[in-house]
C-alpha cells in the first residue's frame, strides 16, 4: 500500500510498497483511510525531537476511515462502517480508562507509565503506524472508533479526532467561569480551536498570542477574539498585564509546546543543545501573565524530560496547573452535538488538501509556515476516486 515514510529528521517520502496491516490482536480492526491530518504534534517528530522514532514508520494520528475488516473479538464495528478514530489508543478497561483517562491508558503502551499509546507517533507511544497511509490497524476497536453520523461532513469528523477535542479540553481544563479573561499562547489548530471553545465556557475575553501574522489574522476572524504578535511587544508579560487591570489573566493556556519561539535561551537550551525537553518559553509566558490563584492550562507537548520553568512563582502565586493529553472519546458525544448546532465548524480550519503521494510538499508547507497554511489533510488515492 502507499503509506508516509519517515526517513529521518525533516525528511519524509511517500512509500508505495508498505506491507497492508493485518488483523493481530481478536479486537483490532482494518480501516481504509478515507482523510488523515498532520498535527502540529506530528512536526515535534518530523523535525527529530521526540526519542525513538523509527526510520520507516509511518505517522499520523487524525484520520477517518471506511472498516475493511474486524478481528473475532469486535462487536461494534462491521466492514463498511465509516468512522473517525480517536488520537489515543485505549483499551477501555484499565483502571485510567476507567476514569475516563484515555489518553493515560495503561495497557496500549507498554514504554511508558505516563502517555498512553497513540497512532504514528514513535515507540514512546507504543509504536503504533498511524493513519497518513492508505490502510491502519486500530487496536481495541470497540473503545476508540466512533461511527460517523451520517448527517456530519467527513472533514469534520477528522478534526473531532484530536483537534477539536484538545482546543476544547484546553479550555475546560482553564476552568473558565463566566466573564474571565483567557489567554492563548499559540495560534495553530490547538490555540485557535481553544479560542472558539473558550466562549463556549462563558469567558467575557478572548486574547490570542503568536508571531505569524496570517494566522493571527485567521483567529480573529474564526473566533472573534483579540490577537497579538509577540514580536511587535517588547515583553510579553508586562503587555498582558497591563491588558488585564494589571492583575493578568484569569486563565492562561498554552497551545505551543516544546518548539516555542520568543527566548534565545530556550531555544538554543531546549530546541539546539536538547539540555531540557523543548524550550518552555510559551510556558513561562503563561505562568507570568496569569493572575495569582489563577489557572494555566497546559496542551503543548513537552517531552518526559525536566523543563526550565518558573516553579516558584507557581507555588507564590498559588496557580493551578492543569494538562494532558485530550480525552478525545470522553469529549465526542457533546463536540458532535456542537458541530450539529452550528456551535463548532471544525473543517473552515482547513486550508490544504494534498494527495496522500504528496506528502513531502505537504510536511514542508506546515512546518515552514508556508501558503498560510493553517492545517493541511491528506487524501489517500481511492477516497479521491
Ligand atoms: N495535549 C494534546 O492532546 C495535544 C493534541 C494535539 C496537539 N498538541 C500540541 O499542541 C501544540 C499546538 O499544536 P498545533 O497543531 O496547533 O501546532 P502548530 O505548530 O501549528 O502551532 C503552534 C503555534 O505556536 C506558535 N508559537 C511559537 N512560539 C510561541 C510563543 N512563544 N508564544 C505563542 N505562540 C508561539 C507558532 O508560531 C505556531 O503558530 C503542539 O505542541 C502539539 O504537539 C497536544
Ligand atoms: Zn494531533
Ligand atoms: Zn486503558
Amino acid at each position: 500500500m502507499l503509506a508516509m515514510n519517515y526517513r529521518g529528521p525533516y525528511r519524509v517520502r511517500p512509500d508505495y510498497n508498505k506491507p497492508e496491516p493485518e488483523i493481530l490482536h481478536p479486537q483490532d480492526a482494518i480501516v481504509q483511510v478515507t482523510r488523515s491530518c498532520i498535527c502540529g504534534s506530528d512536526l515535534h517528530i518530523y523535525h527529530g525531537l521526540v526519542p525513538d522514532t523509527r526510520v520507516g514508520s509511518t505517522f499520523g494520528h487524525e484520520f477517518t476511515g471506511i472498516v475493511v475488516d474486524v478481528g473475532p473479538g469486535v462487536e461494534k464495528l462491521k466492514p463498511g462502517d465509516q468512522v473517525l478514530v480517536p488520537f489515543n489508543i485505549a483499551c477501555g478497561s484499565c483502571p485510567f480508562c476507567k476514569q475516563e483517562l484515555y489518553g493515560n491508558c495503561h495497557e496500549s503502551n507498554p514504554e511508558a507509565t505516563a502517555v498512553g499509546g497513540i497512532f504514528g507517533y514513535s515507540h514512546t507511544a507504543g509504536g503504533y503506524d498511524g493513519g497518513q497511509a492508505e490502510y491502519v490497524r486500530v487496536p481495541y476497536a470497540d473503545i476508540g472508533p466512533t461511527i460517523i453520523p451520517p448527517d456530519m461532513d467527513i472533514e469534520d469528523a477528522v478534526l473531532l479526532t484530536d483537534v477539536v477535542p484538545t482546543g476544547y479540553q484546553a479550555a475546560e481544563m482553564g476552568g473558565i467561569k463566566k466573564g474571565d479573561t483567557v489567554v492563548i499562547f499559540g495560534a495553530g489548530p490547538v490555540g485557535i480551536m481553544a479560542a472558539k471553545c473558550s466562549w463556549l465556557f462563558g469567558a467575557g475575553r478572548v486574547i490570542v498570542i503568536d508571531h505569524v501574522e496570517y494566522r493571527l489574522e485567521f483567529v480573529r476572524n474564526y473566533a472573534q477574539c483579540e490577537a497579538y504578535n509577540f514580536r511587535s511587544i517588547n515583553d510579553p508579560v508586562l503587555f498582558l498585564k497591563k491588558a488585564t487591570d494589571n492583575f493578568g489573566a484569569d486563565v492562561c493556556i498554552d497551545a505551543v509546546g516544546c518548539e516555542a519561539a520568543g527566548s534565545a535561551l530556550q531555544t538554543i537550551t531546549g530546541r539546539r543543545l536538547m539540555m531540557q525537553a523543548g524550550s518552555a518559553t510559551a510556558l513561562h509566558w503563561a505562568i507570568n501573565s496569569v493572575k495569582k490563584g489563577g489557572i494555566v492550562s497546559i496542551v503543548g507537548v513537552y517531552g518526559p524530560t525536566g523543563n526550565v520553568i518558573p516553579i516558584g512563582n507557581v507555588v507564590n502565586k498559588g496557580i493551578t496547573i492543569r494538562a494532558n493529553q485530550a480525552s478525545v472519546k470522553r469529549l465526542l458525544p457533546r463536540l458532535i452535538e456542537h458541530v450539529r448546532a452550528g456551535r463548532l465548524n471544525p473543517k473552515e480550519i482547513i486550508t490544504h488538501r494534498f494527495p496522500l503521494e504528496e506528502i513531502s510538499d505537504a510536511y514542508r508547507t506546515f512546518s515552514a509556515k508556508l501558503d498560510n497554511c493553517i492545517k493541511p489533510i491528506l487524501i489517500p488515492p481511492a477516497a479521491r476516486a
